[in-house]
Order: structure tokens, then sequence, then C-alpha cells
């Protein structure tokens, strides 16, 4: 079955997983020096509507992944300031019968702060399913108008509405009008090239009263397929005055902070990176915390990261151009998942000797030992949780995170071959507990 993601993304699939060293610490990422990008630290906070996000990262809303069970993992291992639900039909929270959409509207106390995102093209029904979700105790409701599904689409859910800008403005107030809890909204630029609406809609949802808007830069046209256009961020950043959330293509810390330079954007938004390398938010605040250093350092006012860029090849990040290089296109946008180890795959330029000097270590590499940790915490976690779906998400995660485990092949064919979740998580126990017995990785 075609599900909507499926569709070149542009981002490199062949990740060649996992750095180098089998045992131990594994070597600081080598930051390239290239054409010197402008960097500035992501906020370490901001308030949406009386809610704190600290630090200013959110993970993207993605349906079949962002269940409790990731959304908890994802937390516990730090840095990620606000978390988001599946979208979930607004239609289907108002019937008593729909256990899926009760399903992913279940959470835990540990996660907060967090937003339900809901879809729909019904005003009261919207209205209706918001005041619920408020009762439920979330601390945010968001209307999704990004969704490309066909099936959402048909029923003007979704980018379905962003052709019709009126309907949407009749959401916001029916919305706005039955919460107290901050209404935030996430869409993609328009429908197409032809019809951008983005600046006019965050427009409109600023004085409809709506906290913050989240932008993935992208058209509906353009699925995942090409860059997005962070200009069209920036174009709503200079529109509004609600904090405004930048979302699309970000793969590395190096990346977050060039998005938070190139459009002023107040927080920034993960998906697609987060299911290959869950440590990307830990490792954004490390770099930031690093970058503040070497801007306090250099001119004292934390600001202006180009004189650190320049004096500082260590700080000179690059790399976005380079992920995209040679992505397949035509690829599904899970395969895309799939790679951990993006750094691996940019193709570093070498060095010479006097800037290796530089090299820093300004955020932490996971070690196998670590990858081995978190394949099995999060197992656990699903059997614990008893979803229905389970050895199927084991399955659809094992292939995400074993990539760089050395002989990892081998370790998602045995999980592949797998007929229940406890068997899975033996086979897991199995494979590291031989690479612990012959030295290859220290817990
Ligand atoms: C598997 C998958 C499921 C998604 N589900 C949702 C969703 O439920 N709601 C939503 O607003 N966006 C959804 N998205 C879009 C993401 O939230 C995000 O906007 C997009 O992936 C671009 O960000 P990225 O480049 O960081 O991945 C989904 C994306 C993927 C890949």
């Amino acid at each position: 079955m075609k599900k909507f993601w499926d569709n070149s993304c542009g981002v490199d699939a062949c990740g060649a997983g996992a750095p180098s060293a089998s045992s131990g610490r594994a070597p600081a990422r080598e930051l390239p020096v290239t054409e010197p990008r402008s960097l500035k630290p992501v906020p370490a906070s901001l308030t949406i509507g009386g809610v704190t996000i600290s630090p200013a990262t959110v993970l993207a809303p993605m349906a079949g992944v962002t269940d409790t069970v990731f959304r908890r993992f994802i937390r516990n291992l730090g840095g990620c300031g606000l978390i988001m639900t599946e979208f979930t039909s607004a239609d289907g929270v108002l019937r008593k019968k729909d256990q899926k959409a009760k399903r992913y509207l279940h959470f835990y106390e540990d996660e907060h702060p967090i937003s339900a995102q809901l879809f729909g093209s019904d005003p009261w029904v919207m209205a209706e399913a918001a005041r619920m979700v408020e009762g439920l105790g979330f601390d945010l409701v968001d209307l999704n108008l990004g969704c490309p599904a066909k099936k959402v689409v048909k029923c003007n859910g979704g980018s379905g509405l962003l052709r019709d800008l009126p309907a949407i403005g009749k959401i916001f107030e029916a919305v706005r009008g039955a919460v107290k809890i901050p209404f935030t909204v996430k869409f993609r630029a328009g429908w197409n090239d032809e019809e951008i609406v983005c600046v006019e809609l965050a427009r409109m949802a600023e004085s409809c009263g709506l906290a913050a808007v989240a932008l993935h830069a992208r058209t509906r046209e353009m699925g995942y397929s090409g860059n997005a256009r962070w200009e069209w961020i920036a174009a709503i950043k200079d529109a509004v005055k609600i904090p405004v959330i930048g979302n699309g293509d970000i793969r590395s810390p190096e990346d977050a902070c060039a998005m938070v330079a190139q459009t002023g954007c107040d927080a920034v938004m993960i998906g697609r990176t987060a299911p290959s390398n869950p440590w990307i938010f830990r490792q954004i605040e490390q770099y930031c915390a690093a970058l503040r250093d070497a801007g306090e350092n250099l001119n004292g006012e934390g600001h202006d990261f180009s004189r650190a860029v320049n004096a500082e090849p260590a700080l000179a990040a690059g790399g976005r151009f380079s992920v995209r290089n040679g992505a397949p296109s035509g690829a599904k946008a899970l395969d895309f998942l799939a790679p951990s180890g993006m750094a691996e795959a940019m193709p570093f330029p070498s060095l010479p000797a006097s800037t290796v000097a530089f090299r820093k270590r300004l955020y932490e590499e996971p070690t196998e030992g670590d990858r081995y940790q978190m394949i099995r915490t999060y197992f656990q976690m699903l059997i614990e949780e008893e979803l229905p779906d389970a050895v199927g998400k084991m399955k659809q995660f094992a292939s995400w995170f074993t990539h760089g485990v050395p002989g990892g092949a081998g370790l998602r064919k045995a999980i592949y071959e797998s007929k229940s979740a406890p068997e899975i998580l033996i086979r897991v126990e199995d494979f590291f507990e031989r690479r612990l017995v012959i030295g290859a990785i220290t817990l």
C-alpha cells in the first residue's frame, strides 16, 4: 500500500552508519570546513501562550511513529522541549467507539508539555474535539494543515484546506473559542508554487488568537521531495509576532542552528531525523552550548557567530547540501528514516593539518553500547505498553536503530524472522551479549 510519504524526500538513504569505533566512546563529530554558514543557537526556551517549552525544540508529529512509547523514549533521552501526538481525526475523537483515536490521545504524566494534533474540516467537530483534548489534560492543541495524504485531503482535511482560507478561518475561530489551552497550527507553505499562502495564513492565525505557528517549508505538491524552502519560514517570522516554529530537513545540530540563523525562527521542529538518531535533540543542546561559549569568548555578545565561524573552523559547520547529494528519488520516506549516521554519509572535505588542531568535540556521538541500551530500552517500553502492533513497530525501528552497529544486518535479519515481541528482545540481548563477550562493546 502506498503511504502518503512514499515520495522522494531528498534525504540520503545510504548512511554508512555509526561511528567507526567498535568499543568505548565514539569519535567526536569532526566538523567539516566548508563555506561558513551563519549559525545561531536554538533559543534556550520559548513560551507558547503561557506554556514554557525548554529548550525550543519540538518533536514533529509523525503518524505511525510518535506514539506514547516513542515520545517518552525521546523525552527520556533529553533535549526535546515539546512532543506532539500523531495526527488524530477530530471526527474519530468524537466517535465513542473509535479506539484508534483514543489510543492516539493516550499519554503519560512525564510527557508534559505535550500537544495533541487534530485534523478535520468541520469547525464544530474540531471545536468539540479540541474541548475533549483539553479535558484530557493536554497542554496545547494543534491543527494539522499539512498532511498531503489523499484520503485526508479528499475530506478537505490536512493540506486540502490550504486552498480554502475562509474555511480555515472558521476552524480557527471555533477552536479558539472552545478551549483555554494554547491553540497552534502546523501547515505547509501552500498547495503548490503558484498558490503560496503561508504568510497570509500565519497572519490569519495571529489575528484569530492562535498562540504559535509551525511551518513545514514545502508545498503540498512537493510531498517530501526537493529541499525545504527555509526562506518561507523567514517570511512568516517577518510577518507575525507570535512564535514561529521552523520545520523541514534538519538532520544535524548544525542544520538546526543554520535554520535559526537564516530564518530567525523561535524554535525548531524535527521529524524524520528523530527515529534514526534519537539523540539529535541532546546533540542540539550540546552544540548550542558550545556555540554560546564560543560566542561569549569571541565577541562577548553571544549573538553574531559569523566571527566565531570564521575564527574557528570547528564551528564552520556545513553539510546540509552534502546529505542531499545522491539522494535516491522514488524511495520510501520510511526507508529514508532507516539510516543513522548521517554525519558519516557526509563527504567531509579533508582538512589541512593546521585546521585539524581546531577540531573539537561539540556534541556526543552514540557508541555501540549506547545503541544497544537504546534498542533494549525502547523494545522493553513497547512490550510494557502492550501496543497491538508492537512486533511491527519493533521490526520497523530495528532497521533504523541497528544501522551503524557492526553486524547489524545479521541482527536485523534475526529480528525480522522473529514471531513475537519477547522473541525479538531475546535475539537483541543475544546479539549484544556476544558483542560484550568478545569485548567489542563496553557498557
Ligand atoms: C512517517 C511520517 C508521518 C508524518 N505524520 C505527520 C502527522 O501526523 N502530522 C503532521 O503534521 N505531519 C506529519 N508528518 C510531517 C512531519 O511532521 C514533518 O513536517 C516533515 O517530516 C518534515 O520535517 P523533517 O524534514 O524534519 O522530517 C509526517 C512525516 C512522516 C515522515
